[in-house]
């Protein structure tokens, strides 16, 4: 496996004859399972799988975990050794973004709801980032994980839209024996948060069941969620939303299949997590 934190360099190793099809994985590091599925998926696609480690200040709010968020990159480069990753690319901040941009990207309806919103620029952070390793990599495969699913579809939209040749390899939620999604975040938890956090899945297994079981008030199946999480864990309740699939559109009765989208805040660590949850009438 080779590693490098320059941009010439990852270019020059990628640019030899036999590199083949390129698989990239994004990740901003402090590796755990879920990425390993991405570098296996990645590895069943893409005849060479490039990931990169790279924690994007870009997404990150001023008031927001940049500095707290976990970092190991020999740890992660032992992990990547063993997983059959091919290269590495982690570049410093300098390297990414030696001066200002003068251009950015911004996002129309997609990021007006749910983290677009409270988490302003994110989306623009990442779409800017992933542009650029697009760019410097230049792959024929990326993945991403449907635990950041409006990630995912942003992702998804930006290829379109400006035409990049990538086919983006979908990859499930990877989660604990308690259904807590796995994230890098998770490290950030206290010991009595980590105990509370599965009840994030089991509150939208409680939606899903609420459907299943006829509900369709939206507004009900809310206040239920609300009240499980609320018994359960010290977190507060900073997003949770039932939108329409695949448009993300809001709506008061579920009529089709919808997303049932979470953001529980604990004191050091903000969990994302959501449920696609199929309507059969
Ligand atoms: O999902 C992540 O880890 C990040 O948002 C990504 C895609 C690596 C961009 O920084």
């Amino acid at each position: 496996m080779k590693t490098t934190s320059k941009i010439k360099e990852i270019r020059d190793f990628l640019s030899v004859e036999n590199i083949g099809e390129i698989a990239l994985v994004p990740t901003m590091g402090f590796l755990h399972s879920g990425h390993l599925k991405l570098v296996e998926t990645a590895k069943k696609h893409g005849d060479t799988v490039v990931v990169s480690i790279f924690v994007n200040p870009l997404q990150f709010g001023p008031d927001e975990d940049f500095d707290k968020y976990p970092r190991n990159l020999k740890r992660d480069l032992d992990i990547l050794r063993e997983s059959g990753a091919d290269f590495v690319f982690h570049p410093e901040v300098a390297e990414m973004y030696p001066s200002d941009l003068e251009l950015d990207i911004s996002l129309n309806s997609m990021a007006d709801v749910l983290d677009g919103v409270k988490r302003p620029g994110h989306f623009e952070g990442v779409v800017t980032v992933v542009n650029k390793l697009f760019n410097i990599i230049k792959p024929h495969y990326v993945t991403f994980g449907e635990k950041d699913r409006q990630q995912l579809m942003i992702v998804q939209k930006m290829i379109e839209d400006f035409n990049h040749d990538i086919e983006i390899l979908v990859v499930k939620t990877e989660r604990e024996d308690t259904g807590l999604a796995k994230s890098s975040r998770n490290t950030n938890l206290s010991e009595q948060e980590l105990l509370e956090a599965p009840h994030i899945y089991e509150s939208l297994q409680l939606g899903n069941e609420l459907i299943q079981n006829g509900e369709r008030n939206v507004a009900e199946i809310v206040a239920q969620i609300n009240v499980h999480i609320n018994e359960n864990t010290s977190g507060t309740m900073d997003d949770l939303q039932i939108l329409s699939y695949p448009d993300l559109d809001a709506m008061t009765h579920v009529d089709s299949d919808v997303i049932i989208f979470i953001a529980v805040q604990f004191e050091k660590a903000r969990l994302i997590d959501n449920l696609r949850v199929k309507v059969n009438d």
